[in-house]
Parts: structure tokens; C-alpha cells; sequence
């Protein structure tokens, strides 16, 4: 029996898509409160939204929740982190198969580092089966549809991202022409 009735749902959320945002919702009939850690790795990040954004959507999402769900940012190991929260339980939504196997070496090795600390695995809802934050990023930066996928907020966050790409890199030809 979990002490503190809380649970950790770390990942990078670089966007959060309808797929995390069913696995909350579901999550919250098990736990009564779901800390969403956006894990951060200075240096390395080669994230299309920065952090600041990525907290700010996830925070839109869930902003009816109350004290239900928050959103916060970790760095450095995720057993540390949910240490300090003080959490016995991280949950992981599974798609398919090919989730597995990342999954469970992630699973085993936040085992070994904290065996306290367990994994929980929910799987994600039929409709966002073959949803994922790469995928979506794609599609749009290709000129793809993703609404239903995503939250409207992020929709729009990813349709602006896209088009200020287009016109950053429109610039960079243009001046590639001129030299
Ligand atoms: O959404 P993602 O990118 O699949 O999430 C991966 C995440 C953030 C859960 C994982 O990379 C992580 O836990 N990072 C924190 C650093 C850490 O603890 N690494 C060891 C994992 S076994």
C-alpha cells in the first residue's frame, strides 16, 4: 500500500499530447494526485519547445484540476527526484509493443536504483495508440493535420512554432543567396 498517495509521470512532454492527457485523466482514478515531471538535461536538450513552454501547455491542460495535478520540471535521476517528492510510484503509459522493451529497462534499472519504487504501466487508450510527440512534431512540421491528437493549446503552440521555423529558415536561404 502506497504511504503517500501520489504519483510521478516523468517525461519530456516536448509537446504533451491527448494520449498523456487520457493516461492523467485515467491515472486519477487510481492516485489522488499526479505530479507531470518534465525531466530537463541542460546542455543536451534538443527539445522543439523549451522547458518554460512545455510547463506553461501542461499547465493549460490541466489548470481545472486544481491541487490534483501539477506540473513540474527534474534534473538529474528521476528515483532522486521522486524521493523528494516523497512519491512510491512512477507511471508510464505503454502504446505498443515496441514501447516494451525501452519500458522495461527503464522500469529495471529505477529498480535497482531505488527499489522502493515502483512502475506503474497504464495502457494508453485505443484512439491514442499510435499517437507520440515525434510523430505529431512531424506531421505538422510537413504541413500535416493534428488536431484531435493534441490540446487545442498546443495545436495553436505548434502551428506558430512551425510557421516561425519556416520563416527563420526562409531568412537563412535568403542570405545563403546573397553571400
Ligand atoms: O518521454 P520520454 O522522453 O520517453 O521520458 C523519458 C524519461 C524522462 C522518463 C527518462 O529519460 C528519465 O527518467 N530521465 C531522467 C534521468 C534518469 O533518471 N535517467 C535514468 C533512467 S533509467
Amino acid at each position: 500500500m502506497a504511504h503517500n498517495n501520489v504519483a510521478i509521470y516523468p517525461g519530456s512532454f516536448d509537446p504533451i499530447t491527448n494520449g498523456h492527457v487520457d493516461l492523467v485523466e485515467r491515472t486519477l482514478r487510481v492516485f489522488d494526485r499526479i505530479i507531470i515531471a518534465i525531466a530537463t538535461n541542460p546542455g543536451k536538450d534538443s527539445s522543439l519547445f523549451s522547458l518554460e513552454e512545455r510547463l506553461q501547455m501542461v499547465r493549460a491542460v490541466f489548470k481545472g484540476f486544481k491541487r490534483r495535478v501539477e506540473a513540474e520540471s527534474f534534473e538529474g535521476l528521476l528515483v532522486d527526484y521522486a524521493e523528494r517528492k516523497q512519491a512510491q510510484v512512477i507511471i508510464r503509459g505503454l502504446r505498443a509493443v515496441s514501447d516494451f522493451e525501452y519500458e522495461f529497462q527503464m522500469a529495471m534499472m529505477n529498480h535497482h536504483l531505488k527499489p522502493k519504487l515502483e512502475t506503474f504501466f497504464m495502457m494508453t487508450g485505443e484512439s491514442e495508440f499510435y499517437t507520440s510527440s515525434r510523430l505529431v512534431k512531424e506531421v505538422v512540421s510537413l504541413g500535416g493535420d493534428v488536431s484531435g491528437l493534441v490540446p487545442r493549446n498546443v495545436l495553436t503552440k505548434l502551428i506558430q512554432k512551425f510557421k516561425r521555423k519556416d520563416v527563420e529558415n526562409d531568412r537563412a536561404r535568403g542570405k545563403n543567396q546573397t553571400n
